[in-house]
């Protein structure tokens, strides 16, 4: 078997281990096995402008890691990145701040991951290249010569044309991408997104490579895992804590990155209407909000912390008791393990997204539930997964009054209802499993240096 060479911006590190709540590099970490090459951000930022990875091995896999400089950090990745394709994928058109100075940043930090990477690169190796940090990567492999097929994966939305077309540089990004051998997306629409400005913004030979090398390959999570996981994290003495604390009233909980992209805001504003519509949750409830802090170097993010703050504040002085605070809302992170337990205690998981890749929390909410006494999943119709888990109760994330609904709706659900819904989601989550998701996407990569070889 090819040796795997993935390259993102962040590399799983072995003490944040547990702090990491999904997302892809637990995700890679648990599914990719055989020989492994990582390269990807230290996390530092350095004076040093050298490219030279630094060599870390764990099991079969080898972490190269390279630093950042304060340029890098500031145009590659709270800039370009952040600030300009992170909001445009995710269709918030007006986030969207562009400087050529910043873009100029992003394709010499794309660059020097090339350089980094291109020494340590041998015949039979296949080069797989994460997220939108890493767009033109690609074409830098290939200016330095290397010949090993080279897939993308996409992991955030792609947006249609019209949307795509507001970033100056749409024409040369789009040609970035149709320099990799296969080009994954989380889902159709995405994949069709893509393919509409292909036709627009590629000539015909790269058009009728990109459409040739496009594929719909939705990420998935290790269910099994985290239900174990789950079921012995109940028996920690964080999880007892939590029941001790709730003193009978039911769980709901919501786990996401401050994010804009998340609709905090809008969930928090559906809490707060539905203890004004339904007087009678009011002290049998508690809503718990882990957000933990994110790209506080973008001003967004921080706009949006005082929003919620401010909004924490309006609803628990609103609604509290002397011995009741309806809403717990904390901004640091919880460790896997016991949010794993948490989300087991919850009558109702919250993920209500304005727009999302895919959305593992949705799916490691699930897998950790009592299948004899399952809580109920409310997921944003603009979420990923909601393709695949359309027996979770499916809302408008814009719609505060819907969500309310909806958490009404769950917290009255009978049990039969609630069983058969979860079996239903967890078989989907089952069959499009992390583990599934790379083997596939390993073949289509493998399947291209086939017809590579064939063609030269
Ligand atoms: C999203 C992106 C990932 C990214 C993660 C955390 O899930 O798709 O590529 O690593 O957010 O964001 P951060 O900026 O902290 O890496």
């Amino acid at each position: 078997m090819a040796r795997v060479v993935i390259v993102s911006n962040r590399v799983p590190a072995r003490a944040k281990r547990e702090q990491q709540a999904g997302g892809l590099a637990v995700v890679l970490e648990e599914a990719l096995k055989g020989e492994v090459l990582w390269l990807g951000w230290s996390g530092k930022r350095s004076a040093s402008t050298s490219s030279k990875p630094y060599f870390a091995t764990r099991g079969s896999i080898t972490f190269a890691t390279i630093d950042l400089s304060e340029e890098d950090y500031r145009d590659y990745y709270a800039g370009f990145s952040n600030r300009s394709l992170w909001p445009l994928f995710h269709y918030r058109t007006g986030l969207v701040a562009y400087s050529r100075e910043e873009y100029k940043g992003y394709r010499a930090t794309n660059r020097k991951f090339a350089e980094a990477l291109a020494p340590f690169l041998k015949p039979g190796d296949v080069v797989w290249v994460h997220d939108y940090h890493l767009i033109p990567l690609g074409r830098w492999l290939r200016w330095q010569g290397i010949e090993v097929p080279i897939g993308f994966f996409l992991h955030i939305p792609f947006p249609p044309q019209s949307v795509f077309d507001i970033l100056p540089p749409a024409g040369e990004l789009a040609a970035d991408l149709a320099v990799y051998d296969v080009i994954g997306f989380q889902t159709s629409e995405d994949r069709d997104n893509f393919l509409g400005c292909a036709r627009n913004l590629l000539p015909v030979d790269q058009r009728t490579h990109a459409i040739a090398a496009a594929v719909t390959l939705p990420v998935g999570i290790d269910a099994q895992a985290f239900a174990r996981m789950a079921k012995t994290s109940r028996m920690t003495a964080e999880s007892q804590r939590l029941k001790e604390s709730l003193v009978g009233r039911r769980l709901i909980i919501g786990a996401d990155r401050l994010d804009y992209s998340k609709g905090l805001p809008q969930r928090f504003e559906a809490y707060s209407d539905l203890l004004e519509t339904h007087a009678e949750y009011r002290e049998k409830i508690s809503y718990l909000q882990v957000a933990p802090r994110s790209r506080e170097d973008v001003s967004e993010y921080r706009d949006l912390k005082r929003t919620l703050d401010r909004l924490t504040g309006k609803i628990n002085g609103k609604y509290a008791e002397f011995d009741w605070v309806p809403l717990r809302y904390m901004t640091h992170g919880l460790s896997r393990k016991m949010l794993a337990g948490f989300f087991r205690m919850a009558a109702i998981g919250l993920v209500t997204p304005l727009r999302d890749g895919m959305n593992l929390v949705a799916m490691e909410y699930v897998a950790a539930q009592d299948e004899a006494d399952p809580g109920v999943l409310v997921l944003s119709r603009f979420a990923g997964a909601a393709a695949s888990l359309d027996a979770a109760l499916i809302v408008n994330p814009y719609d505060p009054g819907g969500i309310a609904e909806a958490i009404h709706q769950g917290l009255s659900m009978p049990k039969e209802e609630r069983k058969a819904r979860w079996r239903s989601l967890m078989d989907r989550i089952e069959q499009e499993s992390a583990a599934a998701w790379c083997r596939r996407f390993l073949v289509r990569l493998n399947a291209s240096s086939k017809t590579l070889r064939a063609a030269s």
